[in-house]
């Protein structure tokens, strides 16, 4: 896909078009107009994100010997809060519109309007930039914006039946601190020396002042992250090696290297936990364009440092080899789930002019997404609805399922051309067909979903055949 912006096939539009007449994602509360910036994962949406997290946690735990993993809880204590710095650094700048009310995040605000990368200057930084340009409300078209001010972005609730007197609690707006948390914990348990890493897969929550872009930026979302523990001078070591691994799993996942690329954080930028990070962006279509898909961060020993401080706690680490005690330094890659799943539809969304099965014009949609986290990984069909093939399809079905241990369709509803195109359309590699040759030759039809080809494969050595593809 080495194409132009304005060549380019996919928009968000198609692509959330596409999630919802195909079941990926929903919008949330659907028949009740919908909460904003709530979608839903549907039957094939969960699959695939079933899939990739699988993928992950395979390649990042079980095919490690220096990676744990755990399930934290999502409310923690709010002094973890206080010691990682979110209850005082978590903030975004916001404007507000005078006349229409509508809200804006500064930083995003001042991107668009003047094409500035300001994040991480401050809000008085960003007020004056603001009213240099005399930039005015994008919904109303008055200059009528507030200064920015800081707003924090963790969702609060409270424990306990007496909202006036229950404790305050967050939700955790990203996983890791249940990594720093647990880390003594997981020391103790005498599995791991460093350099070692705790990985974890789980829900966050972020009070957006503008999510959107479809799945891009939610209020509730999954990260799969990574804290990985190093000595301090062999940090920036482990920091390269990361993103070595961290290309490593998108091309795993099958993410085409041409619309990703790596941007360093300035000093400006890094967050209040980090010596250095490096964005892994990806270039969305249309004006969303290159934005943040990953993030690797050298979060050195600020988290163990505070979280000492603020517990009373030693978290100091033994050295037994070098007979010494320090707090490790903490290398962390991290990836989002959602955006995991909206790059991949992005990245594998193709259309082909083709024509009907009358001979007219028409467009294939195929989602050319790697096998490895198709929902489906094969579909099963009759030519026809007619007992003689639908007998043994099902009969094939079950075998196919019973041996290979994945997702596969069946479907013998409407005609095989329509049926073809569905599949494509959700991204299945491979669709196989039980013709009335079928019934004499014992072999079935294999078709490609990428170039439509076409294999005659004996029944016995397709479940063989299909393993090799798809494993
Ligand atoms: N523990 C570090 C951390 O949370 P982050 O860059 O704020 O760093 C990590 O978030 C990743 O989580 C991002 O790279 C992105 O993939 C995902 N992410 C962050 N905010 C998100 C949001 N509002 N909606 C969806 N995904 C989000």
């Amino acid at each position: 896909m080495s194409m132009t912006e304005t060549s380019r096939i996919v928009t968000m539009d198609k692509i959330a078009a596409l999630s919802k007449r195909r079941g990926f994602v929903f919008p949330g509360s659907d028949i009740y107009g919908g909460l904003a910036n709530t979608w839903d994962y549907g039957p094939l949406g969960v699959e695939l994100k079933r899939n990739v997290k699988d993928l992950w946690w395979r390649m990042f735990v079980h095919q490690r010997r220096d990676i744990v993993g755990i399930d934290a809880g999502i409310l923690m204590h709010p002094r973890v809060w206080e010691a990682s710095g979110h209850v005082e650094s978590f903030n975004d700048p916001l404007v507000d519109c005078r006349t229409c009310k509508a809200r804006f995040r500064a930083d995003h605000l001042i991107e668009e309007r003047l094409g500035l990368h300001v994040e991480g200057k401050s809000p008085a930084e960003m007020t004056a930039i603001l009213r240099e340009a005399e930039v005015k409300c994008p919904s109303c078209g008055n200059a009528t914006l507030t200064d920015a001010r800081q707003f924090n972005m963790m969702f609060r609730t409270t424990i306990g039946p007496v909202e006036e007197t229950g404790t305050t609690v967050y939700l955790r707006p990203e996983t890791a601190q249940a990594m720093f948390v647990q880390y003594k914990n997981i020391l103790a348990t005498g599995r791991v020396k460093v350099p070692f890493g705790i990985a974890q897969i789980g829900k966050a929550f972020r009070n957006e002042i503008t999510p959107g872009n479809f799945i891009f930026r939610l209020l509730e979302f999954e990260q799969m992250e990574i804290e990985y523990f190093v000595k301090p001078d062999e940090a920036a070591e482990a920091f390269e090696a990361w993103i070595a691994s961290m290309q490593g799993w998108l091309a795993h996942i099958g993410v085409r290297g041409e619309n990703l690329r790596i941007r360093e954080h300035d000093a400006e930028e890094l967050s209040h936990y980090s010596s250095r990070t490096l964005d892994f962006e990806y270039r969305y279509p249309g004006a969303m364009g290159w934005r943040e898909l990953y993030g690797l961060a050298n979060r050195t020993d600020y988290d163990l440092t505070q979280h000492e401080r603020v517990s009373g706690q030693d978290l100091h680490y033994f050295d037994q080899a070098e007979n010494r005690k320090y707090l490790p330094y903490v290398i962390e890659p991290t990836f989002g789930v959602d955006r995991t799943i909206l790059t991949l539809l992005v990245d594998a969304y193709d259309e082909e002019a083709t024509v009907d099965v009358n001979g007219k014009p028409d467009t294939r949609v195929v989602l050319r997404l790697n096998p490895r986290v198709t929902p489906y990984k094969a579909a099963v069909l009759p030519l026809l609805r007619k007992p003689e093939l639908v007998e043994p399809a099902r009969r094939i079905f079950d075998d196919l399922n019973a041996t290979l241990g994945v997702l596969l369709d069946y479907d013998e509803t409407g005609n095989i051309g329509k049926r073809y195109r569905r599949q494509d359309e959700i991204g299945t590699p491979f669709c196989v067909t039980i013709d009335f040759e079928s019934l004499e030759d014992q072999c079935v039809t294999v078709r490609h979903r990428d170039d439509m080809t076409q294999d005659r494969i004996a029944i016995d050595a397709l479940a063989g055949w299909l393993a090799e593809r798809i494993a």
